[in-house]
């Protein structure tokens, strides 16, 4: 496994591969069996000729100033660990300073996808998420790139970054990864309390009791939506968004919805915040 704590030293690594197939994960690590399936699929992708690279940087850039990012988790030695498990080839580990050295004043606007939904919620989120992802497509320059349909927003946006910046990249769309109960797997997980992550159980059932409905034939949004967030709100979470939006615009349906269709809900138990969604196509 090789590790590059700079960007030099990746570079120099890049340049002894550079006739080989690259697919890059990137991750703020805390690693867990969801990203465990994205570094798989790339293994999968690349073959044993290609290679598997991977990034661990927690990015001030894209938390907000209430949120989470001096305790997010960064139990390192661990996350080395799986990624040797799941076959990775290199690991791209940067400081803060190293990405956003003093003076740096660039930033990528994700435009109209990016104020809605997460980024209404956490304002220059996704600024933050362009920003460094492009960096990171420009350090790796991967043939292809994995992300998560867990950050289904995500996926989108940067998706419309690398086609309106023309980046030479492949974006692969994985699906979420799950526990048995349902329970989206999440860094933010361990967060929780045993008493609530019993109750987080109640945000991927009532996506399926939604898509269920959906699937016998009721297509009231506001029947649809309502039904998320009285499960929701029983389980005690409280309900940040639960829509049924377009999955290209993001936009939410309003009146009949709508093929395809994404069904999206943000909740918080205490100060954890989580987010899963299911894609009706
Ligand atoms: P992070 O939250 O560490 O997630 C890294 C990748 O793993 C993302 O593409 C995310 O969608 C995916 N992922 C997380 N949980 C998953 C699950 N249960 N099943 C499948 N995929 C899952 O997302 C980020 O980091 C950052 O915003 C990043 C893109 C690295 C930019 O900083």
């Amino acid at each position: 496994m090789h590790i590059c704590k700079t960007i030099d030293e990746f570079r120099n690594f890049r340049h002894t591969v550079s006739e080989k197939k690259v697919i890059f994960v990137p991750t703020m690590g805390a690693l867990h069996e969801g990203h465990g399936s994205l570094v798989q699929m790339a293994r999968r992708l690349a073959g044993s000729s290609g290679v598997v690279a991977t990034s661990i940087f927690v990015n001030p850039t894209q938390f907000g100033p209430n949120e989470d990012f001096h305790k997010y988790p960064r139990p390192f030695e661990q996350d080395v660990a799986n990624l040797i498990r799941w076959e990775a080839d290199v690991i791209f580990s940067p400081s803060p300073e190293e990405m956003y050295p003093a003076g740096s004043a660039t930033s990528i606007d994700p435009g109209p996808l990016g104020n809605v939904l997460e980024g209404a919620i956490r304002p220059g989120h996704f600024k933050g998420v362009c920003t460094v992802v492009a960096k990171l497509l420009g350090i790796v320059e991967p043939a292809a790139m994995i992300l998560g349909q867990k950050d289904f927003q995500q996926q989108r946006i940067l998706r419309q970054m690398i086609t309106d910046l023309n980046m030479p990249v492949e974006l692969i769309t994985a699906p979420t990864a799950r526990e048995s109960d349902g329970l989206a797997m999440s860094s933010r997980n361990r967060y929780l309390s045993s008493d609530q992550r019993a109750r987080a159980t109640a945000i991927y059932r009532a996506l399926c009791h939604a898509q269920n409905q959906y699937h016998s034939g009721i297509r009231d949004s506001a029947v649809l939506q309502a039904g998320m967030i009285e499960q929701i709100t029983q389980a005690g979470l409280e309900v940040q968004y639960a829509l049924a939006c377009d999955p290209e615009t993001l936009v939410p349906y309003t009146g009949i919805v709508g093929a395809p269709c994404v069904l999206l809900i943000a909740a918080k138990l205490g100060t954890t915040r989580l987010i899963d969604n299911v894609l009706i196509s």
